[in-house]
């Protein structure tokens, strides 16, 4: 066993955290525990999500054992609210390379090595009325799921099938530094612009499914608030904000 609640506690120092083996959902719990006084950087793992969600609506499940499923907690500014997506990919990337492998992050914000998924982030806002009471950034990262010989084989990969055998402990210690760090830098051009430089379908020809149509183009480049500027087919630059991206 790699992770569990003493081990987390053990090699966490001070971070506040909350582990479950089982849970309906960490941004759930995340999202709660915010409205209660948890402080930014505090985390809600678990092993196993029999809600987990992901972007659009979809589900997100992995096995227990497999996968690390986190959400981490801020306390943002309005400005700061599109930047923390970006960091969460952004951080993920970097772990990867730190481990050897090249990562690039999909428009909007998921990881891919070889060109296939292997972390999703899901960044989700608590409001008391139309005040900002803050973030959880939802993170699942695929660190063994054995998906040779199943639908995903083609689209899905996992961080052992390229580095080999890790710690999922060691992989969230150092992800969690990488998003303190980007905390403290959130809004900033500096981070705007590493975002920027590992999106791997810039200048490429792109279609884009969001917002109730298919956009085809050319993905020119992404503005600061994380929008993707498409040059379609005729000529004219739209601005999508979510959606799938899908080369060609
Ligand atoms: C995506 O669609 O790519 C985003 C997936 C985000 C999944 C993570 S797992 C931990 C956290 N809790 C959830 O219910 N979802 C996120």
């Amino acid at each position: 066993m790699d992770l569990n609640a003493s081990l987390l506690q053990n090699r966490l120092d001070n971070r506040i955290s909350e582990y479950y083996p089982q849970i309906g959902s960490t941004n759930d719990r995340a999202l709660d525990w915010l409205a209660h006084n948890a402080g930014a950087g505090s985390i809600v793992v678990a092993d196993e999500q029999t809600k987990g969600r992901g972007r659009l609506g979809r589900v997100w499940y992995a096995p227990p054992g497999t996968a690390l499923m986190f959400s981490y907690l801020l306390r943002p500014t309005l400005d700061e609210l599109p930047y923390i997506g970006m960091m969460g990919a952004l951080a993920v990337a970097e772990t990867v390379e730190a481990l050897g492998a090249s990562a690039g992050i999909k428009w909007p914000n998921d990881v891919q090595i070889e060109g296939k998924k292997l972390c999703g982030v899901l960044p989700e806002a608590a409001w008391q009325d139309t005040t900002l009471i803050g973030v959880v950034l939802g993170i699942g990262l695929n660190v063994r799921i054995p998906f040779q010989g199943t639908a995903f084989e083609a689209t899905a990969i996992s961080l052992e099938d390229v580095v080999g055998k890790v710690d999922r402990l060691e992989v969230l210690a150092f992800l969690l530094e990488r998003l303190d760090a980007w905390t403290r830098h959130l809004a900033s051009n500096e981070l705007y612009e590493a975002w920027r430089g590992k999106l791997v379908m810039l200048g490429k020809p792109v279609t884009v499914n969001g917002m109730g149509e298919a956009v085809h183009g050319i993905a020119e480049d992404v503005d600061r608030q994380g929008g993707l500027l498409v040059r379609d087919d005729s000529g004219a630059l739209r601005r999508m904000v979510a959606g799938d991206i899908a080369l060609g």
